[in-house]
């Protein structure tokens, strides 16, 4: 009687689509990345669950069709992380494991057995947090031995949600220290590493979601991107991840970094899944002013990744333009060369799938000029994290950047963080210098500049790759020739999808995810997940990493 209702809820709720809508779910994205994992399914009468490239909709399929237990689900993904976290491969991607886990499923196991009982959208989905993200039941460090401890009373309004979605916290992941650089070093956890390429960072600062969710520890992640810290490591995981439109997804309860570069949004490895998880984390809260800017935006962006999936004559004219700057030319560099080969090889399947390729050649995109001339971290850090450890509702080690940089608990082989933080706390590097006014006009009129280049050439997209070399070994300073900067400074969407593989190599057996962007207008995420659906239909490039294949 109760399983009868539970599946009546169940089609009412996930499947209140058109019956085609209905067929491409259960047909298509049930399937996509888990063509290898089918093999594999669970069977039904051992009620076992594998979480290998797991989506919500496979989830939910063995919850609510074929009798596994909620508990038996996050088990197989607590095993996981237990096998190839801190042994094996060692991706020392974890920082914390959440102990009350699989209460959190037996809760959810029990509500599903109540007769009218209505599943949340992420009904449990195991998830895994950045570290920079409060949450009420474990400790969060922003990766920084300074903060080690720090216990916030409530959790950050898009942790909020998708709990109340129905999703199971399964983990804090690692970040690059307080998010600052791209590498994914913590003085709380040290270097995570790239499941694809055990010798090479995961890309960052939200790596450790990146290397948890390509490698099955969750089903899906979130992260946080000041300047490319999503779409980075979406681009080095062979990941799909979303930088929201600035103000569509309230930032407070997260670590900030900066007040005018800062968004929060999700990893995870299909369009689908990061599309409803956006959809469950956009939200207004007073905590931070600029999410009143996405009030009346909202939609259910996760319909729209339906969309795109089936209808691939979307890409019949539809107009792309290539940023020409964030391409590299210099192909004698062999790490340069692989991105470029990948990138061509899309140009033409979108080419070949009906759309138009258009060129933005304006030089003035350059990443290293926009850097220069434009970022505004370096000004808002403080105050930014003076304000977060000031109204801190909980038990917090430390009340001010100053203490943080004199304790000088913070750096662990990367000399680039400690010299921002210490940068940082200089007097004139505050919101009150000309300097910083001169910045953010000068944003305003990049934004204004980014419209006329879509306007010019009537672009629906602009498109690049995310990174223009592989992404950086293990021991390298910087995360280097990352172009997620345009996106950050001027607030618009952007998002990242597997493009390809560079070729394998001894220690990169199926070789190195190259990621590729997509960016739009603002506020329109929508338009942007639906054309995602129907590249990643028309591509499937998505792979999972072989560092963690075997059934634990
Ligand atoms: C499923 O498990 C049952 C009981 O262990 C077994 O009899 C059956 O052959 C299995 N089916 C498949 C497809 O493996
Ligand atoms: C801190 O959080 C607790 C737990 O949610 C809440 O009861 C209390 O009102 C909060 N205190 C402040 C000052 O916001
Ligand atoms: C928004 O909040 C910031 C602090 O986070 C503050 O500096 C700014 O003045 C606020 N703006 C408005 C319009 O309230
Ligand atoms: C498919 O996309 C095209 C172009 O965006 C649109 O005109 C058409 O109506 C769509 N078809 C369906 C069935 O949604
Ligand atoms: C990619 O295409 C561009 C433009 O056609 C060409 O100049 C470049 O050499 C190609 N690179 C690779 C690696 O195929
Ligand atoms: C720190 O400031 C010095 C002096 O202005 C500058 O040369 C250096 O590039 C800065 N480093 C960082 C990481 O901000
Ligand atoms: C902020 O920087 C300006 C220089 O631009 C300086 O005059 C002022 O004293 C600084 N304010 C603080 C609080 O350090
Ligand atoms: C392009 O690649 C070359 C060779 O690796 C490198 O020296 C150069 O800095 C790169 N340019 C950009 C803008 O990343």
């Amino acid at each position: 009687m109760a399983r009868a209702c539970i599946l009546y809820c169940w089609f009412i709720v996930c499947f209140a689509l058109s019956s085609s809508a209905r067929d491409v779910l259960e047909d298509d994205l049930y399937l996509v990345g888990t063509s290898i994992a089918l093999s594999n399914a669970p069977n039904s009468t051992t009620a076992s669950f594998d979480p290998r490239e797991a989506t919500i909709a496979s989830v939910q399929h063995a919850l609510f069709h074929q009798g596994v237990s909620c508990r038996t689900i996050v088990q197989s993904f607590l095993d996981r992380i237990e096998a190839y976290d801190k042994q094996g491969p060692y991706l020392n991607a974890v920082i914390t494991t959440n102990p009350n886990a699989l209460t959190y499923a037996d809760e959810l196991d029990q509500k599903l057995a109540e007769s009218g009982f209505v599943p949340g959208a992420l009904h449990c989905v195991p998830t895994i947090l950045k570290d920079n993200y409060d949450t009420f039941d474990m400790p969060t460090t922003g990766g920084s031995l300074s903060l080690k401890g720090a216990q916030p009373a409530v959790d950050a309004s898009a942790v909020q949600r998708i709990r109340a979605a129905g999703a199971v916290i399964i983990a804090k992941a690692n970040l690059h220290e307080f998010a600052i650089s791209g590498l994914t070093i913590s003085s709380v956890l040290g270097q995570t590493k790239n499941p694809y390429d055990l010798t090479r960072t995961p890309g960052g600062s939200s790596g450790g979601t990146g290397a948890s969710v390509a490698a099955s520890f969750a089903v899906m992640g979130t992260g946080t991107d000041t300047v490319n810290s999503i779409r980075s490591p979406t681009s080095a995981n062979s990941l799909v991840g979303i930088r929201p439109t600035r103000g569509l997804v309230s930032r407070d309860g997260i670590v900030p970094l900066s007040y005018t570069q800062d968004a929060i949004g999700p990893l995870a490895r299909t369009v689908f899944d990061a599309a409803t998880l956006l959809g469950v984390m956009a939200g207004y809260n007073p905590g931070d002013n600029v999410s009143a800017l996405g009030v009346g935006q909202y939609q259910d962006y996760a319909s729209y990744a339906l969309q795109g999936a089936r209808n691939l004559s979307l890409f019949q004219g539809l107009r792309v333009g290539v940023v020409d700057i964030l391409v590299n030319q210099t192909e004698s560099d062999p790490e340069v060369y692989q991105v470029n080969k990948v990138f061509n090889a899309t140009l033409a399947t979108l080419n070949q799938a009906g759309a138009t390729i258009l060129h933005v050649t304006d030089p003035t995109l350059d990443i290293t000029h926009l850097s220069a001339v434009f970022d505004v971290q370096i000004y808002e850090f403080r105050t930014e994290l003076d304000n977060y450890l000031q109204n801190y509702n909980g038990t917090v080690p430390a009340n001010s950047l100053d203490e943080i940089v004199s304790q000088n608990l913070y750096e662990k082989g990367d000399a680039y963080t400690g010299a921002f933080m210490r940068n940082a706390t200089v007097p004139l590097n505050n919101e009150t210098n000309p300097e910083y006014f001169t910045r953010r006009s000068g944003i305003d009129g990049l934004r204004t500049q980014l419209a006329l280049r879509f306007a010019e050439q009537n672009l629906d997209v602009m498109f690049y790759p995310h990174q223009s070399r592989l992404v950086v070994p293990i021991g390298s300073p910087t995360q280097s020739g990352r172009n997620g900067l345009v996106a950050a400074l001027t607030g618009l969407p952007a998002i990242g999808v597997p493009g390809g593989f560079s070729e394998p190599t001894d220690t990169a057996p199926i070789g190195v995810p190259v990621g590729v962007e997509f960016m739009g207008r603002p506020f329109t995420e929508a338009r942007l997940v639906e054309i995602a659906a129907a590249f990643e239909r028309l591509t499937r490039a998505r792979r999972a990493p072989l560092s963690t294949w075997e059934i634990v």
